[in-house]
């Protein structure tokens, strides 16, 4: 409390400097700065506008202002304090301008496959080629019969083939399709010639899973069916694919081999170099193909006399693994963030 005989001029003076002298360095002096000047009970400034109902009525106009100001001078002080000591101790601790910006979001890629068989898709359909599509899960006589499969070929066993429903004669079973060759039939079923199409898809098999073979990967049909079309026309067709995915410099080799819905067949193989191979590199099949045997023609209901057709059918795991120099085909599966950011 401030002496009661004191004028009210003197003893503003002497706050006035009070305040002045008081050095306010953190959140707590300044609290306790404001509670000794202007707490609402006790501050010291309050406490002398109290005094102005006492004063003879001619000076308590005079005195209020002189209050006031003394008020808005500690509220200014206690108002620097606060501010300096609010922007330098803080910023100084929780801003580091060196530290790296912060990723808000995160941009994925395309699969690998999803690439690769992009890249075959485009290539094909700048040759003219149109897309169609069939289901995954196949009856017997898509999958097999209609492609001229005899009843006790090896693919119609439990041991090769993912079984939706098993069959008891062997011909009535549903399952996943272990190509895309079923595609042919229902796009030839659909529609009539001439075709030039491509079939892309999954397919599923009942293999050993290891770093070459896993139980579902990605296949390319191709059908073209027409007046006059040979095997001339396939073997351009393939090369010319293979050339404009695998690059101008890559060895090819053509070679007889048997598939039951075509006559004559033949695979492509694509030369691999491995510079840790005593031979250099080896042969590696990419696909098969052949002259659509007149028995599938039959089963569809085309002339067979009349139409002559190619067919081909592509994997896409063998020929990514190749573009991009990976050597275990069941990464492609396991989704690490780790492998599939890298494309
Ligand atoms: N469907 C065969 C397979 O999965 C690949 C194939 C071979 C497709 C010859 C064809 C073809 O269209 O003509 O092994």
């Amino acid at each position: 409390m401030d002496d009661p005989d004191k004028s009210l001029e003197d003893i503003v003076d002497l706050l006035r400097q009070e305040i002045e002298a008081t050095e306010l360095n953190s959140e707590e002096e300044a609290e306790a700065f404001r509670i000794r000047f202007l707490g609402q009970r006790n501050g010291r400034i309050t406490q002398l506008f109290k005094r102005i109902p006492t004063l003879p009525k001619g000076k308590r106009r005079e005195a209020g202002l002189l209050l006031n100001r003394l008020r808005a001078q500690a509220n200014a002080h206690l108002e620097a304090a606060r501010n300096s000591v609010t922007s330098t101790a803080p910023s100084a601790c929780t801003l580091d301008l060196t530290l790296p910006g912060r990723r808000s979001q995160w941009v994925g890629s395309r699969h690998p496959i999803t690439q690769a068989l992009a890249g075959i898709t485009d290539i094909f359909q700048r040759m003219g080629f149109t897309i169609a599509e069939g289901p995954e899960i196949e009856d017997d006589w898509h999958n097999f019969t209609a492609l001229n499969f005899p009843p006790e070929h090896p693919a119609r066993d439990m041991q090769d083939t993912l079984f939706v429903q098993a069959s008891n004669q062997g011909e009535d079973g549903v399952m996943l399709r272990t190509h895309t060759s079923p595609v042919q039939i229902r796009a030839m079923l659909a529609s009539s010639p001439p075709f030039r199409l491509i079939a892309p898809g999954r397919v599923y098999r009942n293999e050993a899973i290891t770093f070459k073979s896993y139980c579902l990967f990605h296949q390319v049909e191709g059908l073209v069916v027409d007046e006059g079309i040979t095997m001339a026309d396939l073997k351009h067709a393939l090369f010319s694919f293979a050339y404009a995915f695998f690059g101008n410099d890559v060895r090819l080799r053509f070679r007889p081999s048997f598939f039951p819905f075509t006559e004559p067949s033949a695979e492509l193989d694509v030369w691999w170099e491995l510079p840790d191979d005593p031979d250099g590199g080896r042969w590696m099949e990419v696909l098969g193909s052949g002259m659509v045997h007149p028995n599938v023609l039959k089963a569809v209901g085309i002339d067979s006399e009349r139409y002559t057709g190619y067919a081909f059918g592509l994997g896409v795991e063998r020929p990514a693994m190749l573009r991009y120099g990976i050597d275990d085909i069941r990464i492609f599966y396991e989704n690490d963030i780790r492998f599939l950011a890298q494309f």
